[in-house]
C-alpha cells in the first residue's frame, strides 16, 4: 500500500500553503521516512489487518504513530486530532477503532519498541531485499548507511563561483544573520544552519547561489574542464552539474546536455536562465547515439540514471518506489549509456561517471564492464597525490557514503581516453 497512497497523500500536501504544508510535508515524509518501523507498530496493535479500502485510516493511524513516536506533539493532541480526523473523513466507524489503538501503543510503547529491535526491516525502517544488498555491499558500513539514510537531510548551498568565493558569500550570509558551515573538500558548497525560503538568499535570482548536496558538487570539480573545451553533459536534468561546470570555467568551447524527458529539461532551462549560463540542449536518449553529430568530445559527465540509495535521507520515497527488480533495468540502461559516451570521448579526453546510487553492480562493476571491454580506458586517479583522502576506494573508483561530511552518496570514476 505504502509507495502508491503516501505518493498521493505527498501531492496533496504540496498543494497546501504556508503552515500546513510544512506540517502536511512533515507528516507525509515521515511516514515514508520511518514507514517499515510504524507498520510494524501498527500491527501489533490491530486486531486484524486493516482492508484495502481502509488504507485511508491507515494512513492516518501511521501519520498519529509518528507524531507520537518522533515528534514532540503531546500524546493526548495527537490522539484527538486522529480521532476528529477520522470524522471529517467520513470514516466514523474507525474512531474507536484508532483512539484504542493509539491509547494502547502510548501504553505499551516501550516494550512494544524493544521487542522491535530483532525485526531489522522495522528497526532500520528499509525494506529487506535493500537491507540485504546493502549487508553485501558494504559488510562494515551498512548499518552506518541505514541510520544515515533515516536522517533528516542538511540544505547545502553553491556558491557560484563565477561571482563569489565561498568564504565572501558565508560572510553575506553571516550579514543576514544566517550561519553555515564549509564542507571539507567541496570547495563551492556550503551548509546552513537553519532552515530558509532559498529565494530570499543573498543574490539568488541574480544566480550567486543554487541548492546542491555538496556531494553532488564533486562531480564538476572531478571533471577537470578547461578553456575551450568541449564538454558534453549526458543525463543532465535539473542541471545541477551543467551549471556548475559552467560556473567553474565559464570560457569552455560549449556545454552540450542531454536529457531524456523534455519535462525535465525545462529545470535545466530555468537554471540556465537564472545563472545567465548558455547550453546546447538535447532532448534524447543518451543510451544510443541518435542524436549525435559525430564530433567527439574533451570532457564528457555521465551521471547515469541509477537506484538513488545514495540520496534516501532526501528522498525517503525511494524505499517506497524501489523494486528490487528495477536494479538490472537501471544496470542494463547504464551499461549502455556508458558504451555510447566512451565513443564519443576524444583520445585525450575525460569520462566522468557518477551515480547517487551505493550499490556496487551499478558502481564499480558498470567500471570494470567497460574496461574489460575497451583496452583504450584508462582509470584515473581522483585524489591528487598529497591531497587529503575522501570516501571509500572500490575496486575502481571512490564511494561517498551518505552522512560522510553531511553529504549524500555518491560513486565517481573517472576514466581518460589516451591519445593513440
Ligand atoms: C541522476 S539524474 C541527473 C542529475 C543531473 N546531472 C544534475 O546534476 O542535476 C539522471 C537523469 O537522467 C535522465 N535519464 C534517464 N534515462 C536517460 C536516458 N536513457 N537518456 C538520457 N537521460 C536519461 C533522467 O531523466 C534524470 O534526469
Amino acid at each position: 500500500m505504502q509507495g502508491r497512497s503516501l505518493v498521493v497523500a505527498k501531492s496533496a500536501a504540496d498543494c497546501l500553503e504556508g503552515r500546513d504544508r510544512a506540517l502536511a510535508m512533515e507528516l507525509v515524509n515521515g511516514v515514508l521516512r520511518w514507514y517499515w518501523k510504524l507498520d510494524y507498530l501498527l500491527n501489533q496493535f490491530l486486531k486484524k489487518p486493516l482492508r484495502n479500502k481502509e488504507q485511508e485510516v491507515k494512513l492516518l493511524l501511521l501519520m498519529a504513530l509518528y507524531e507520537l513516536t518522533e515528534l514532540s506533539t503531546p500524546d493526548y493532541a495527537v490522539v484527538n486530532e486522529a480521532v476528529s480526523a477520522s470524522k471529517v473523513m467520513g470514516k466514523q466507524w474507525a474512531k474507536a477503532m484508532i483512539n484504542g489503538v493509539l491509547r494502547n501503543f502510548i501504553r505499551d510503547q516501550e516494550a512494544c519498541l524493544k521487542k522491535m529491535e530483532s525485526n531489522q526491516e522495522a528497526f532500520y525502517s528499509h525494506p529487506y531485499w535493500l537491507i540485504a544488498l546493502l549487508k553485501q555491499d558494504w559488510p562494515e558500513q551498512w548499518q552506518a548507511i541505514l541510520q544515515a539514510n533515516n536522517q533528516r537531510p542538511p540544505l547545502w548551498l553553491r556558491v557560484n563561483a563565477a561571482q563569489n568565493d565561498t568564504e565572501t558569500y558565508k560572510e553575506l550570509l553571516q550579514e543576514q544573520g544566517l550561519s553555515s558551515s564549509l564542507h571539507p573538500f567541496a570547495l563551492q558548497a556550503l551548509k546552513l544552519d537553519q532552515g530558509v525560503d532559498v529565494t530570499s538568499l543573498p543574490g539568488f535570482e541574480k544566480g550567486q547561489v543554487s541548492v546542491q548536496d555538496a556531494g553532488a558538487q564533486l562531480a564538476a570539480c572531478l571533471l577537470d574542464v578547461h578553456k575551450g573545451h568541449r564538454v558534453l553533459d549526458l543525463c543532465a536534468a535539473p542541471g545541477g552539474k551543467t551549471c556548475h561546470v559552467l560556473e567553474l570555467e565559464p570560457e569552455i568551447e560549449s556545454m552540450t546536455a542531454v536529457e531524456l524527458e523534455e519535462n525535465r529539461m525545462s529545470r535545466v532551462r530555468e537554471n540556465l536562465h537564472r545563472l545567465n549560463l548558455k547550453a546546447e540542449l538535447i532532448v534524447a536518449d543518451a543510451s544510443d547515439d541518435a542524436w549525435w553529430d559525430g564530433r567527439q568530445f574533451d570532457r564528457i559527465l555521465v551521471d547515469a540514471p541509477c537506484s538513488s540509495t545514495g540520496v534516501i535521507r532526501r528522498h525517503p520515497d525511494i524505499k517506497s518506489l524501489r523494486w528490487e527488480e528495477d536494479i538490472k533495468s537501471l544496470v542494463n540502461v547504464q551499461q549502455k549509456i556508458l558504451q555510447q559516451a566512451w565513443q564519443m570521448l576524444d583520445p585525450g579526453g575525460k569520462l566522468l561517471y557518477v551515480t547517487c546510487s551505493v550499490l556496487r553492480q551499478e558502481n564499480e562493476a558498470q567500471i570494470a564492464g567497460l574496461l574489460s571491454t575497451h583496452n583504450d580506458a584508462v582509470e584515473l586517479n581522483l585524489i591528487e597525490e598529497g591531497s587529503d583522502e575522501w570516501g571509500v576506494a572500490c575496486q575502481h573508483g571512490r564511494q561517498l557514503l551518505p552522512g560522510e561530511n553531511d553529504n549524500d552518496g555518491f560513486y565517481f570514476c573517472c576514466l581518460s581516453k589516451p591519445v593513440e
